[in-house]
Order: structure tokens, then sequence, then C-alpha cells
């Protein structure tokens, strides 16, 4: 079956994301959260990430316009049932997670597939907490959304062919590149990166050199875009944490353990980018990821 019509649950960093590269592609998406003013916020921001794409030459406002007429932003899951794909990007915690596909999955026709933004949570256990897990399926976007080019493909075990196939085009057809993953802790993406972030704040936390040091260390000698401080401020390091202790309760391996240091920022309210402060500070920050 074609998509035409996706609905994405979360209007944060990745789900306005998500939903601006996919309005942008020709998609009528309904953008669900739970307030309406998490809806303005996520609204603000497609627009504001369009308006670029039109001052950079990449889109006419007529584009824009009619980008932006095929987004609805709505708080009632019911009206979700219009859309024949579903992608979920809220809080990064299974009971969360399961939660709003338990919500939204009465309103959704049998063919619906799901498909969730998971940086770590296991595919095959978020499917088997639904009535579809041959329709259920892991789709991991990187932030910022519009930039990045990876898709992560995670089919749980009981994923079917055809929407792995779905999913697939879904992606290629938002300008993405899809890459298929199994289904294993942090996948590929954040069982390479998450190590390396936490490993760079052992080096702080040691005092091996400051956070611009040891950013500046992957950024001039490794050729990265940003240091892995940086890149954790970026992420949320609430995010990071959560990812990392999903690897060491997974594997049960002490090299992934959380670094205390991780642990404490986070228990400081201290996030990143989305709190104004984490390893760096961000004067004027939104306060919402
Ligand atoms: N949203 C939308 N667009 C953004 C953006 C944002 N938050 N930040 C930057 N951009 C755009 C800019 O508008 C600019 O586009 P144009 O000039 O073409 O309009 C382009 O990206 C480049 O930005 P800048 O020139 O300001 O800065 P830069 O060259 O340093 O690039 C960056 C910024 C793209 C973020 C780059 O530093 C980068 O690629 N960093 C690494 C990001 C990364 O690793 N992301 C993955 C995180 S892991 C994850 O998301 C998944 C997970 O599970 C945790």
């Amino acid at each position: 079956m074609e998509t035409k019509t996706v609905g994405i649950l979360g209007a944060g960093t990745m789900g306005h994301g998500i939903a601006q590269v996919l309005i942008r592609s020709g998609y009528t998406v309904f953008l669900h959260d739970l307030s309406q003013q998490f809806l303005d916020s996520g609204a603000g921001r497609i627009a504001k990430g369009l308006n670029r794409d039109v001052e950079k030459n990449r889109l006419t406002d007529e584009e824009r316009e009619k980008a932006l007429s095929r987004l609805t932003t709505t708080t009632r899951v019911a009206d979700l049932a219009a859309a024949d794909f579903i992608v979920e990007a809220v809080t990064e915690n299974l009971e969360v997670k399961a939660g709003a596909f338990r919500a939204i999955e009465p309103h959704c026709g049998q063919g619906v597939i799901f498909a969730s933004n998971t940086s770590s949570i296991s595919i095959t256990r978020l499917a088997a907490a639904t009535e579809r897990p041959d329709r259920f399926i892991g789709l991991h976007f990187f932030n910022p959304v519009p930039v990045m080019k990876l898709v992560e493909i995670v089919p749980g075990l009981a994923t079917s062919q055809e929407t792995l196939e779905a999913a697939e085009r879904l992606a290629t057809s938002a300008g993405k590149t899809p890459v298929r993953v199994n289904d294993y802790p942090g996948f590929i993406s954040n069982r390479l990166l998450m190590p390396m972030i936490n490993e760079a704040v052992y080096c702080l936390m040691e005092s091996v050199a400051d956070a611009k040091g040891i950013d500046n260390v992957m950024k001039l000698g490794m050729n990265h875009p940003m240091g892995p401080l940086e890149l954790a401020d970026l992420i949320g390091l609430d995010v990071c944490l959560d990812i990392m202790k999903v690897l060491y309760e997974s594997f049960r391996d002490s090299k992934y353990r959380p670094c205390p240091l991780l642990e404490k920022m986070v228990n400081a309210g201290r996030l990143g980018r989305k709190t104004g402060r984490g390893f760096y500070e961000y004067p004027g920050a939104s306060g919402r990821c």
C-alpha cells in the first residue's frame, strides 16, 4: 500500500524535524502532541526551517505554502485515524512509547504501519506491546533531521518484508538514505556513538583536558563536525544517559557503564542545549527538546 498520510506522535526535536521533511516531500502529516503549546512550538520550528529553505533558494514561496498546508497539528489521537503510517517520536522510555502506541491503536486500520524513532529500545519488545508486530518497525532519524541523511531501518523479529519495504520507501522518498540494521541494543549508530561520548565525559571527569580541548581533538584530529561533548549537548545528556543504560543493562558488559559525571549532569538538570546548559552554556534556550 502506498503511504500518503503520516501521523507523527510527538512534536519535539525529532518529531517536528520528521514532520518538516515529510511535508516537504509531499506527504500529508498529522502531528500529535499532548498540549497545544508543544504543537505550536513544533509548528513554529517547522515554519522557521522552511523559511530558511526559501531564503537559501531551495524552496519557492509557493512550495513552502503548499508544504505547510499539508500539516495539521492536533492534541486528539483520534485525528490520526486518517494516517496510513504512524511514526512515534515521544520520550525515550519503553512505557511511554508503548503507551502511545496502545492509545492510538484502536483508531488505526489493520493495514497501518507503526514505526518507532527510538534510538535504543528493542523494536521487538515495542512491537510486542501492539496488536501488529508484523506491521511494526524501527525508523531511526538523526538530529538535525532536515540535515542528516541517514535513517536506520530496524526490523523486529516479527516485522514483515512488506513493512520493511514500505519503511524503506518512506525514508527514500523523504530524501534520506536507509540503512538496514538488525534489532540489537543501540543498533549500529548508538552502539558506536554513545561509548565515544561516554568516554569523552570520563576524560573530562578525570581532567585529561577541558571540554573545549576534548572536542577540538576530535574535530581537528578526526575531522568530526562536532566534538563529542558538543554533540552530547545537541542530543541531550538525558538521552545519552538513557542510551548508555540500555547498552549496559542489555549487554551486561562493564564497558558500557555510564560515566558518573554524565549522571551528575543529568541529576543537576544540565541536559544540554534544550535546558540552556550542558557541557557548554546556551543563552536563550527554549527548555524543550
Ligand atoms: N535544525 C535544522 N537545520 C540545522 C540545524 C538544526 N538544529 N543546525 C544546523 N542546521 C543546518 C544549518 O541551517 C545549515 O544549513 P544551510 O546553511 O544549508 O541552510 C547547515 O545545517 C549547516 O549548519 P551550520 O553552517 O550552522 O553549522 P555546521 O556546518 O557546523 O553544521 C551540523 C551543523 C549539521 C549540526 C554539524 O555540526 C553536524 O553534522 N554535526 C553532527 C550532528 C550529528 O552527529 N547528529 C547525530 C546525532 S545522534 C542522533 O541524532 C540520534 C540518536 O539516536 C542520539
